[in-house]
This record gives structure tokens, C-alpha cells and sequence, in this order.
């Protein structure tokens, strides 16, 4: 069954008018998460737990293309399955799960591989990046990356994507890689569509980065209040208000723009403070700073107590994909029929 969504890939999506369906995301474990993750990305899976059908996954075979220490890999898919569940990720609503407790996934890749022109792979962005930044680690991996995520999201079927707008290159491939094997072999994995949230590139402290932990720029959620409040406090504001009496511009001011999401029934008069230079830029932060940690606090308390519970994450992970068995199961097996693998059928 094949769906062209009647989505655009690029508006903002409210996940619940959505008609109930298949959703599919997958999260790097690469520590912490950040302001970024959960303003782009986890607010959706939380939302869309509710009115869908969702499977969470922690890509730890996609983490192996930019690091070789398994140590910190296992320790990172941990860390960020429990702060998914702190924030709000309910197990027995959602599924959540570890890339390769689901290995099809690296046989679903292959096999899409198959009918991928490398030259689309070689001019997706996300790989021209890794190219300039990890010189001396341009393994294959790296090349075949939007092959598995396409293979994640095809393996179950997966309708909506929640993601950032980082990820749009990768959804549109995803959906031309679909598109690719279903002409060859018929009319059977539904076209995935990317669904952004109101703020779909979080920029980090620097103000013009988008917030990434590579970058060293980012917010943390959990980290202790001290580190947060440092955190916001070193966040670049409009650079063109110098003296403390330039007005300022919310528009471009990243502290405004945050406030957005944590003072949603003030901001209006924060901004105006900042344009009538009636506040200064530290009293905004300031104030910021303590939304974000007020906000993360029962998120940081649960945190804690799951994490007091031996043996919790790993059972959600191993259930999660317990839970997948049958779905990806079925679909390699279609894979095989189709594609021509095993025996000649009686
Ligand atoms: P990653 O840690 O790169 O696997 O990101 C997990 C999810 O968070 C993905 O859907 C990303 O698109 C999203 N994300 C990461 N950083 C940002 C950001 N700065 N702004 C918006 N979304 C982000
Ligand atoms: N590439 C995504 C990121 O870096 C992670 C990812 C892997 C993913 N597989 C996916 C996202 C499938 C959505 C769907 O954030």
C-alpha cells in the first residue's frame, strides 16, 4: 500500500488534527538531550503518543558512523531513553526501542540499497557536512546513512516522521528511496512525510548555530539547575544592541525567541521590554533561565526517580522491540518474496 500524504512537508503540523496513523522517529544517542531535541522533535512524539500509532527508536547503528567508542554509545542510548521517558514518552502508549535490538533494520537497508543511485547519496547534505567535519572518518557508513533511516521508517510502515528541519533532506530521500523500490517491485511501503513543529530549527547559544551538542551550544534539559542558568546566561542576544539603552529587536534576538515556548502567556510583554529598551538583555535571560529550569523540573525529578530503578530502561528497550517482532518480521518476508530471496515457493 503506497499513500502520497496530503501533507506539506514544511508547515508546521498540529500532530493531533492528524488522521490516526503509523509514526515513526528515531534520536542519535548522543547524550543528553537538549532544548533543540524537545522544542523540535520530542514535544511531537509526546503529542503524537496520544492520537497515534508511534514507534520511538535510539539509532545506535547510525551513532557508529561518527563514533567507534561502544563504551559511551551503550551508556548514551540509556541516558537518552531515560530522559525520553522523563519527559513524558509513556511506554504503554508508544513503543520504544534500540535500533539494533531490531537488526532487520540493516537488512531492510540493504536491500533499499539496492535500488539507490549513489549519486543520491553522495549529494544528500547531512553527508557533504560529516565529509568537512570528520576527515579522518569518512567510512561507508556515513554514505549509506539515509539508506537505514529510510529503512527505519519503511520497515513498519511509518506514515508521519516528527522531526527538525535538519532532518527534511533525509525525509525527502526516504520518500524517493520508497518511491524507487515500489516501482521496481510493486506498490508496498507507504511514502513517509516529515512533520515539523513550531520550531523546527532551535538555534543554540551562539545564535547562529542551530543547537547541537557537537557545536557545544546547547541548553541542557537535565543538567543541574547551576548549569543551566550558565547555559542561558552566555546565550548571544540581538548583536546590534549594544549600549543598554539601543532598543532591542525580539525578532532576532534568540532569548525572545525562547521565550516563545517558556513564557507563552508573557512574551508579548517581554518583548515589548526589550523594544522599548525598558529591560536589558540580562534581566531577559535572567528570567528565561528560570523558565527553562521551573519548566524541565518534574521532568528532572522523574528522571531521577527512573533512574533509581535498576533494570527499568532496559526493560521498556527489550519489550519495545519485542513489541516489532511480528511487524518487521512480516515485512522482510514480503522483501524476500518480492525480491526474489529463498526457496522457489511450491
Ligand atoms: P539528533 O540528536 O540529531 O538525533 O536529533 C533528534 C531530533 O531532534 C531530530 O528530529 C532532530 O531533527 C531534532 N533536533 C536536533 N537539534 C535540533 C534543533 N537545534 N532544532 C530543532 N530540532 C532539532
Ligand atoms: N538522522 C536522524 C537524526 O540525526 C536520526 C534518525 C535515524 C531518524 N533514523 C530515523 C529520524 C528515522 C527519523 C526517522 O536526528
Amino acid at each position: 500500500m503506497t499513500s502520497t500524504p496530503d501533507l506539506p512537508t514544511s508547515a508546521p503540523v498540529d500532530p493531533a488534527a492528524l488522521p490516526r496513523s503509523r509514526v515513526f522517529s528515531g534520536v542519535q544517542p548522543s547524550g543528553l538531550p537538549h532544548v533543540g531535541n524537545y522544542l523540535g522533535a520530542f514535544r511531537s512524539y509526546i503529542a503524537m503518543q496520544e492520537h497515534h500509532d508511534a514507534i520511538y527508536c535510539i539509532v545506535d547503528y547510525h551513532a557508529l558512523t561518527s563514533t567507534h567508542d561502544g563504551e559511551l554509545i551503550r551508556r548514551n542510548t540509556h541516558e537518552m531513553a531515560l530522559g525520553l521517558l522523563a519527559l513524558g514518552l509513556d511506554p504503554e502508549r508508544a513503543v520504544l526501542f534500540r535500533q539494533s535490538d531490531r537488526p532487520e533494520h540493516t537488512e531492510l537497508a540493504w536491500l533499499l540499497s539496492t535500488v539507490v543511485p549513489v549519486a543520491w547519496v553522495e549529494r544528500t547534505p547531512s553527508f557533504k557536512e560529516k565529509r568537512r567535519n570528520q576527515p579522518q572518518d569518512i567510512n561507508h557508513g556515513l554514505l549509506t546513512y539515509p539508506v537505514l533511516q529510510a529503512a527505519d521508517i519503511a520497515i513498519y510502515h511509518a506514515k508521519y516522521v516528527p522531526v527538525g528541519k535538519d532532518q527534511a533532506a533525509h525525509l525527502e530521500l526516504a520518500r524517493e528511496i520508497v518511491r524507487a523500490w515500489n516501482a521496481r517491485y510493486g506498490d508496498y511501503f507507504v511514502e513517509p512525510a516529515a512533520v515539523f513543529s513550531d520550531a523546527p530549527i532551535v538555534k543554540g547559544t551562539d545564535g547562529v548555530n542551530k543547537m547541537s551538542k557537537s557545536l557545544g551550544n546547547v541548553i541542557d534539559i537535565f543538567a543541574e539547575p547551576e548549569m543551566i542558568r550558565r547555559q542561558v546566561m552566555s546565550m548571544v542576544t540581538d548583536t546590534q544592541r549594544i549600549l543598554r539603552t539601543d532598543p532591542g529587536r525580539p525578532e532576532v534576538c534568540n532569548v525572545c525567541q525562547l521565550h516563545r515556548f517558556f513564557s507563552p502567556t508573557e512574551y508579548e510583554s517581554i518583548w515589548e521590554g526589550e523594544r522599548s529598551a525598558r529591560t536589558g538583555c540580562v534581566d531577559t535571560k535572567r528570567l528565561l533561565a528560570d523558565r527553562i529550569i521551573a519548566y524541565f523540573a518534574e521532568a528532572r525529578e522523574r528522571r531521577r526517580e527512573l533512574a533509581a530503578r535498576p533494570g527499568f530502561v532496559e526493560e521498556v528497550l527489550q519489550a519495545g522491540a519485542a513489541r516489532l517482532a511480528p511487524l518487521a518480521r512480516e515485512t522482510m518476508a514480503v522483501c524476500h518474496d518480492r525480491m526474489g530471496l529463498g526457496p522457489v515457493p511450491r
